[in-house]
């Protein structure tokens, strides 16, 4: 939620800056802008309403020439979109540039405060109130250093900040507060560079040999980057001591191999994501599971009463399939639940639950808060992520990292694939752990996970065949999805995606449900998708699509090849490889992003970058 660059060093900042915001600009791309210090010192701001392109300094003319200064990539949380709301911000005498992500909660106490003793503000947001905190300890006869820790001591609620000030020698001082949006800090070569997430850094890298060591901030910890190196402090200004961490280039490499877009290449890659899951995890030679990183001894698994799943936007619906799994599988009551609603709630768990946060980023705000929830009521907690150095990695008691790779794509595609696998694995573990699963039935389901990989490429072999489809149903105003069990979490899924890329109305319900209410909407204008593979529940939601059919509704249906019976029934069947029950979730999700990435594409939407969302939410 909102991308933060900062560099210091010998180079021309504003090229560095630029392209760093370009690889943070999944991270919210509502405006942005960059301030520079040139050689006398001096502070210059440039900033555009949309996406960082509109800094591109063939559009500006001549971008301001220096080598010190942020940028930020703005989510609007508060203030609209707008030129005077777009970071950086500034104090009343344009000393300070300071850029933020995240709430600051006491904003209107501060401004008004502020404001009583002349501060005079040019934006709606809450980030202003912050320069202007700075300018007034500055005019205390703070250094730029106490005054930036003074106000991070005044701000409640969870951000990242950074400032610099005029004058050639910055520094660059960045804070983080509470658990939301990270800040990694690298030093390289005599250059320093902030940002929110780690490919920011590749324009640093290019230019310099070898690999830069990095220290994330946690919460509390503020950052003094200067071209001397970095210090690290408190929030009571004591020194502190970062262990270092190498990254590769591959940590900060994003790349969309040749495809027009990050989301189709997503899409395309998931064989190797799930690949990459099963690694040192399911030993296909002896049909069994291994899960290094999970956080129980096996003799600690019998005594597990429940599990719940949390998870926001794609992940909780990877919990719900998860759920399934673990039922099925591990015979353990299991539920899987809005880690935004969970966490607001008291929920009833202890020593002998299991809690397992899914997240992509391992940042969501509302995930790392459900799982310090959790943590407080002695859960254990195992997080399935895919960033490694995340918070919800460094909360949890133990992680199963996905692997898959940097995923671009606002909306979440190869993840989902991912996480699935994962959580297949771990209800594999868990049953046999418990006994529910003897060696054969573990093998034979370890045998059939083998298979995943190349059934989904399969399908992708198809993946053209969609872009047809999508130009017959992409008119539709409103889908509907249905499915059952898990398939009811695919169709969830399904209409997530279709609404997250192309704007259209979609409700993923289901199918049983449909009778209750939806089926008030069917209609020849209404386009239902349904998920009906070879299943024990197939039958049952072929009945559904039969009583859409009679109400001259139009369908689209997922089932298994060679389904006949069923394709007939329906206007536009869609097949999947004949496969093992439990592999279905994984298989026919794979239709359906596609299919919303073809329908998006037609109406010309921006697939990677949809209006209004961000790929991680760090705001609560
Ligand atoms: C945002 C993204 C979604 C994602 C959700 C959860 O809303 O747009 O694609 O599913 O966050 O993200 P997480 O990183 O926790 O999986």
């Amino acid at each position: 939620m909102c991308g933060i660059v900062g560099y210091v060093g010998q180079d021309d900042a504003w090229p560095i800056i630029y392209e760093g915001l370009k690889r943070l600009e999944y991270r919210g791309y509502d405006s942005a802008g960059i301030a520079v210090v040139d050689d006398t010192g001096a502070l210059h701001f440039r900033k555009t309403v949309g996406k960082v392109s509109g800094l591109d300094a063939s559009i500006l003319g001549a971008a301001p020439r220096g080598s010190l200064g942020l940028g930020h990539t703005r989510w609007a949380t508060h203030g609209a979109p707008s030129h005077a709301n777009a970071h950086p911000h500034t104090d009343c005498s344009s000393r300070v540039a300071l850029v933020h992500n995240g709430i600051v909660e006491n904003y209107l106490e501060l401004k008004r405060r502020l404001t009583a003793s002349g501060h005079v503000f040019q934006s709606e947001t809450d980030t202003e109130a912050l320069s202007h905190l700075v300018e007034e300890g500055l005019s205390l006869g703070l250094s730029f250093e106490e005054a930036f820790l003074r106000m991070g001591r005044m701000v409640k609620g969870s951000s990242a900040i950074t400032a610099t000030l005029q004058g050639e020698d910055g520094p660059i001082c960045a804070l983080r507060l509470g658990y939301a949006g990270g800040i990694v800090v690298a030093h390289h070569e005599g250059q320093g560079i902030v940002a929110s997430d780690l490919p920011a850094l590749l324009p640093v890298l290019e230019h310099g040999s070898g690999t830069p060591s990095v220290g994330f901030l946690e919460g509390g910890e503020m950052a003094v980057v200067s071209r001397d190196g970095v210090r690290y402090f408190d929030l009571d200004g004591n020194a502190i001591v970062k262990q270092p961490r190498r990254v590769s280039r591959d940590d900060v490499l994003v790349d969309k191999g040749g495809y027009r877009h990050f989301m189709l290449k997503e899409i395309m890659d998931q064989p190797q994501a799930m690949t990459a899951a099963l690694r040192d995890r399911a030993d296909f030679a002896n049909g069994r599971v291994e899960l290094p990183g999970f956080p129980l001894p096996p003799s600690a698994i019998g005594a597990l009463e429940r599990v719940v799943l949390i998870g926001c936007g794609t992940s909780l619906h990877a919990a719900q399939v998860g759920r399934h799994y673990i039922e099925r599988l591990a015979g353990i009551p299991a539920e899987a639940e809005s880690a935004s609603e969970f966490r607001y709630r008291d929920p009833l768990i202890g020593p002998r639950t299991l809690v397992v946060s899914i997240g992509q980023s391992g940042e969501t705000a509302d995930t790392v808060a459900a799982m310090h929830l959790a943590r407080e009521k002695g859960a254990t907690l195992l997080t399935i992520c895919n960033a490694e150095e995340s918070q919800a990695a460094r909360i949890a008691d133990g992680a199963l990292y996905m692997r898959a790779g940097l995923e671009v794509g606002v909306a979440s595609t190869k993840t989902f694939i991912s996480s699935l696998t994962i959580l297949h694995l771990l209800a594999i573990y868990l049953g046999h752990a418990r006994g529910r699963l003897d060696d054969a039935a573990t093998r034979r389901l370890v045998d059939e996970l083998s298979r995943g990989p190349g059934l989904i490429s399969d399908l992708l072999g198809e993946a053209d065949s969609y872009r047809d489809l999508a130009y017959r149903i992409g008119h539709y105003g409103n889908f509907l999805f249905l499915g059952r069990g898990a398939s009811a979490a695919i169709a969830a899924e399904g209409a997530l995606k279709l609404k997250e890329i192309s704007y259209i109305h979609a409700e993923g319900y289901p199918a049983g449900e449909m009778k209750h209410g939806p089926i008030a909407l069917i209609d020849p204008g209404m386009c239902t998708v349904a998920l009906a593979p070879n299943d024990v529940l197939r039958d049952k939601t072929l009945s559904n699509i039969k009583e859409v059919k009679a109400r001259h509704g139009v369908v689209v249906a997922v089932l298994t090849d060679g389904d006949d019976e069923a394709a007939s029934e329906v206007d536009y069947p869609l097949f999947i490889p004949e496969a093992p029950e439990l592999l279905q979730p994984i298989l026919t999700t794979v239709p359906l992003q596609l299919l919303s990435y073809h329908i998006a594409l037609m109406l010309g939407c921006d697939v990677d970058q949809p209006r209004n969302l961000a790929k991680s939410v760090t705001v609560e």
